[in-house]
């Protein structure tokens, strides 16, 4: 199995640019399930959730030619509906081909969802929306089978009780070909969704309140969406943060390119905090360290919160602070996995409850560790950089799963870290 050593302490430099942003391709690609047209994707990020996405595609009879940031997907020949388990036990995402899937066929079978394993992570809510739009939805032997009335789903009010970004994507999507107007209340704002409502509008279901947490979808009466031009990808916000860490705990200057500075500013703001600064341009922003990095309280919610998939990278970085931080989990109930891999870094981390107390060490030493889901994995690279010595970082496919050219990247900036194999 491939590891990664990364010998720490070096000073970085250099600009790396940000890939594509992985959790709003993966809702683009569910949602070209929505035309029978061939429609090109751009700026896709090179990791392994998306090429599972398309080969779920695929799987289901659509033609996708890939190739490293693009795509060309043609799901006018799909002859299947049923998302298997062998695919969608690999990632959580799969569960978005159910909203499209049935908002174009009137019928899917989608198996219960496996991804990180990052607390108990329900998909009741998905269901209930498709439900609120007239589908009959079973549990059976694993999966989830949805039908919709032979007329198709009809547009109605979903009201989510809880923010869910897979929920509200799924919405969307059911709602884009349903009939009438579908009105979705509470839902998610992140930049993924509003890059999927856009898509979406584009392609002839017209979408009121793109960034709000109402949206409206005027449905197209079963008509199949037609997305004229290419989609390129938005920025990985959280790829963005990633790096703004990695800078941070190696007291490195390092310049992102193509970024989105809106998408990230509740990482900048809490950097700021820390004692580091930024400079900034149209698209690109160069980070710069502080002198005596502070450390942070963070609580974790939704956009345009602080987002749960930097907390862990934050905690990283908290951990050489010069004061203590605390850090508050409120999305997920199992995503300190991290703590013990870091304190076996050196760090000196205590859990109560939801939250993390990260009492600052004066140094982190390299050690074997084991990556547990795909932002801890990231948090361990961002420690093992700064550690004294070599770390061996084990089990680094969860970081395959979503970081595009992670060794490449960081070597470039200077970096010491090689994939090994056992
Ligand atoms: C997405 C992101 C993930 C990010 C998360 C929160 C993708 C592919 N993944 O995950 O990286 O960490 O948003 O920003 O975009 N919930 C329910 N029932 C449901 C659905 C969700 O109770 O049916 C709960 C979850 O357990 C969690 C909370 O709602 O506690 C938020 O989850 P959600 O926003 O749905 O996360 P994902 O879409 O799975």
């Amino acid at each position: 199995m491939d590891y990664l050593e990364i010998e720490g302490g070096h000073k970085l430099k250099g600009n790396v640019v940000i890939s594509g942003a992985k959790n709003s391709a993966l809702a683009v690609i569910g949602a070209t399930i929505l035309s029978d047209k061939k429609i090109v994707l751009k700026n896709l990020p090179n990791v392994v959730d998306i090429r599972t996405m398309l080969k779920l595609l695929t799987m289901l009879g659509a033609k996708v030619e890939h190739n490293d940031t693009e795509a060309i997907v043609d799901c006018s020949t799909i002859n299947s509906t049923k998302a298997v388990y062998e695919i969608v036990a690999q990632m959580r995402a799969s569960i978005l081909v159910l909203g499209p899937l049935l908002s174009r066929f009137k019928e899917c079978s989608v198996s219960l969802p496996g991804g990180c394993a990052i607390g108990q992570r329900p998909i009741d809510l998905h269901i209930k929306a498709v439900e609120a739009l007239g589908a009959n939805v079973e549990l059976k032997e694993g999966y989830v089978v949805a039908t919709a009335p032979s007329s198709g789903l009809n547009g109605n009010k979903i009201i989510f009780d809880k923010i869910t970004v897979g929920g509200t994507e799924n919405a969307l999507m059911a709602a884009a070909m349903a009939n009438g107007v579908t009105e979705i209340i509470n839902a998610a704002k992140e930049p993924e969704i509003t890059q999927l409502a856009q898509m979406i509008d584009m392609g002839g279901a017209k979408v009121e309140g793109i960034g709000t947490s109402r949206l409206t979808v005027h449905g197209t009466n079963g008509k199949a969406l037609e997305f004229k031009e290419p989609i390129e990808i938005i920025p990985d916000r959280i790829e963005a943060g990633t790096y703004l860490c990695v800078g941070a705990i190696t007291n490195s200057e390092i310049t992102l390119d193509r970024v989105n500075i809106e998408h990230i500013q509740t990482s900048i703001n809490k950097l700021e905090e820390m004692g580091c600064s930024f400079e900034l341009a149209e698209n690109s922003i160069t980070f710069k360290p502080a002198s005596n990095l502070k450390g942070v309280n963070i609580v974790t919610t939704e956009y345009p919160g602080f987002p749960t998939d930097m907390q862990a990278q934050f905690m990283a970085v908290a951990t050489i602070a010069s004061s203590e931080s605390l850090i508050e989990e409120r999305l997920f109930e199992n995503r300190f996995m991290h703590v013990s891999e870091l304190n076996r870094l050196g760090s000196d981390i205590w859990l109560k409850g939801n939250t993390a107390a990260v009492r600052p060490v004066k140094e982190l030493n390299g050690a074997t560790v084991m990556a547990t889901d795909l932002r801890a994995s990231s948090a361990l690279v961002i420690a093992a950089l700064a550690a004294k010595g070599t770390t061996k970082i084990k089990r680094i496919y969860h970081l395959d799963r979503g970081y595009d050219r992670l060794e490449d990247k960081l070597s470039k900036l200077g970096a010491k870290i090689v994939r090994k194999r056992d």
